[in-house]
């Protein structure tokens, strides 16, 4: 199938379709985007396409690799979802396990307000983790299933630094990371079993993540699988992303009309 494009200086007369994102998200943002959406596509006289957010984080990956193709595994992991996603072709999927409390980047914002570093905390903890040890003991859950818990951890990081203020906090963070990057790798490993699938691609801003990408490379040569994941610049939200996922449904024949409206809590298949 013919690729989107990835970055090129275009005018409005070269363009054939106009998506945005209509959820999920925060509705002010989203009301803006579909709004400026529809104006263009009616202007143009382009069809208009509406795009689920989660998706966009998904089909980022098709303009870093060329060569990706579903079906695979999605290791979803944001500000807002952690969800394992079975991805069967580029607009059908399936969720196999998602969180059931706090998403994987609101546990690393948390940590990183905790511990002093601000805001957004992910970038902050990975910096941080690079100089420390994962050597503090830190509580993993690990379900029955392929969902998730990520309240306990950032507790329990949070209630360490309480009472022991003067504790590495480079080796926090690296105990963090390392404890979640465990959490992953278990349920992935469960989905691979379960689907057989060979290729596992992040998505979303914590798949920025230095340590889980290295843990994630680890497991693909344990496995003999392949991983995939972003480049950097697509990984937290941006604008490419979603005109990939709308290149995608455009191809699908799904279009939107000018009725379409911000949906902030969009569910995801
Ligand atoms: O996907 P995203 O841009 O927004 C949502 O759609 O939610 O993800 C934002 C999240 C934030 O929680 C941020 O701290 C986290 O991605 N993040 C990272 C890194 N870069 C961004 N988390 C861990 N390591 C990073 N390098």
């Amino acid at each position: 199938m013919k690729k989107a494009v990835s970055e090129a200086n275009i005018n409005l007369s070269q363009i054939d379709a106009v998506s945005c994102t209509y959820g999920p998200g925060l509705v002010g943002a989203l009301l803006v985007g579909v709004s400026y959406a529809k104006a263009l596509s009616y202007s143009l006289n382009k069809p208009l396409i509406g795009v689920n957010h989660l998706e966009g984080h998904i089909d980022a990956n098709y303009i870093t690799h060329k060569d990706l193709e579903p079906p695979f595994l999605c290791v979803m992991m944001s500000g807002g979802n952690t969800q394992i996603v079975h991805v069967k072709d580029y607009t059908t999927f399936e969720i196999l396990g998602k969180t059931k409390d706090d998403a994987i980047g609101e546990a690393f914002d948390k940590v990183a307000r905790v511990i002093g570093l601000g805001y957004p905390g992910g970038p902050k903890i990975d910096k941080l983790a690079k100089d420390g040890k994962p050597i503090i003991q830190l509580p993993r859950v690990h379900m029955d299933n392929l969902d998730f818990s990520f309240s306990g951890i950032k507790t329990a990081v949070i209630n360490l630094h309480h009472k022991t203020p003067d504790i590495n906090k480079a080796d926090l963070a690296a105990s963090f990371e390392d404890a979640v990057s465990d959490m992953l790798i278990t349920n992935v490993e469960k989905a691979i079993n379960l689907t057989k699938m060979k290729k596992i691609v992040l998505a979303g801003g914590v798949s920025a993540n230095s340590y889980i990408r290295e843990k994630f490379d680890t497991l693909a040569k344990d496995k003999n699988i392949q991983v995939y994941y972003p480049e950097l610049k697509l990984c937290t939200d941006n604008a490419a992303m979603i005109a990939s996922a709308g290149y995608y449904e455009y191809l699908q024949g799904d279009k939107a009309d000018l009725t379409l409206n911000a949906m902030p809590n969009l569910k995801f298949c």
